[in-house]
């Protein structure tokens, strides 16, 4: 089957084209719009604005994604769109496209959960996790972990209480002068200061921790793992200890090491995402780990990860970097399995901000 998938729950508008043939998933097409030029801005993503630019990209990349894939609306098995969660306003502009295609079409609508397509855009690869297994969705809205029992059925074992991973690197990087969205900055200016804490150029992690750098107490900054057995983040302390630290660095005059200040603060928040899926994965011996969401393309974290499913016998699935920010393919796929189980949305589909 034929599945049209549809994104515009933030910042990127996006269609993609995906078949679902014997169990296995192939992207057939997979069109991004991206808004970051015009919320680079502002510094971060404008609501209003966001809503209008999905109105203006979404017929345009619809015929592209259909055209890149060589098919007609009349082949689609399923139009399926993510409905929460997200910007309301942006939201709306993609289920209510997707609800008058599928109407008008007669064609079978799905809605999708937006952090369930974040996990299976791990299942187009050449390598599916099959559940139950592990998973992390690292964005700049969420810090969670999931037991995927089914490819629908998800329980939540743990999340932030505040801010997310992503949003930390963003609200940060903002202050210390990376343009928005933060993340691949801060990932690069991090590695300067790995290098230049080290003397490495790969493998600097743990010599990194033994270091003098990391030693610094005028860099201290606080784990965001909680400290209280439960599988829970906290980000609102660390970008708030970082915050009186730049303060501290200006009120003096001294001038700040940006490098090795991004490497500890990568460190800090990257360890704490270790600590709690190496916990989790205690607690659920022998699953895989999928960890996916725009985070899971940091470089830093997919090493440490990588380090850390190796120590612990753990097949570790990460998206291709260009799977892990929003895209179609994604709902396209986690439509598949809503489908699949026969979970049908109405004509009266409708957005919401909220998880669930
Ligand atoms: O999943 P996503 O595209 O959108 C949401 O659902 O939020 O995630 C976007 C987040 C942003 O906060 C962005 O800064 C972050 O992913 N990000 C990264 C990297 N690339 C994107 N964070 C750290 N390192 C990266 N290389
Ligand atoms: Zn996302």
């Amino acid at each position: 089957m034929l599945i049209l998938g549809f994104e515009s729950s933030c910042d990127e508008t996006a269609c993609a084209v995906v078949e679902y043939a014997d169990g296995a998933l192939t992207v057939k097409s997979d069109v991004v719009a991206s808004q970051v030029e015009v919320h680079r801005l502002y510094g971060g993503v404008v609501p209003e604005i966001a809503s209008r630019a999905h109105i203006e990209a979404i017929s345009s990349i619809t015929y592209e994604a259909l055209g890149r894939a060589g098919v007609s609306l009349s082949q689609i098995d399923a139009v399926a769109v993510t409905s929460h969660p997200g910007l309301i306003g942006a939201l709306l502009v993609a289920v209510n496209f997707a609800k008058s295609l599928a109407v008008s079409h007669g064609i079978p609508l799905v809605e999708v959960d937006h952090m369930k397509a974040h996990i299976a855009a791990a299942c187009l690869s050449e390598n599916p996790p099959s559940p139950p297994f592990l998973a992390a969705a690292l964005s700049g809205g969420h810090t969670s972990i999931y037991l995927v029992e089914t490819p629908t059925r998800y329980r939540l074992l743990g999340a932030t209480r505040d801010d997310a991973i992503g949003e930390a690197f963003d609200k940060i990087g903002r202050v210390i002068g990376i343009p928005y969205p933060a993340g691949a900055g801060f990932d690069a200016l991090a590695r300067e200061g790995f290098v230049l804490a080290t003397g490495k150029e790969e493998d600097f992690w743990d010599a990194y921790a033994a270091s003098s750098a990391y030693r610094n107490r005028e860099m201290y900054l606080p784990s965001p793992a909680t400290k209280d057995g439960t599988l829970d983040f906290s980000f609102s302390g660390l970008k708030t200890a970082a915050i009186n630290l730049l303060h501290r660095y200006e009120m003096r005059g001294e001038e700040l090491n940006r490098p090795l200040f991004a490497a500890r603060y990568t460190y800090e928040a990257v360890e704490a995402v270790a600590t709690k899926l190496k916990l989790a994965m205690t607690r659920h011996p022998g699953l895989d780990l999928v960890v996916s969401g725009g985070v899971a393309a940091n470089s830093h974290l997919r090493a440490r990860l990588g380090a850390l499913c190796r120590e612990m016998g753990v097949t570790l699935h990460l998206p291709a970097r260009a799977l892990c920010g929003d895209n179609g393919a994604m709902v396209a796929a986690q439509g598949a399995f809503e489908f699949a189980e026969g979970h049908l949305a109405t004509s009266a589909l409708n957005g919401r901000a909220s998880d669930d």
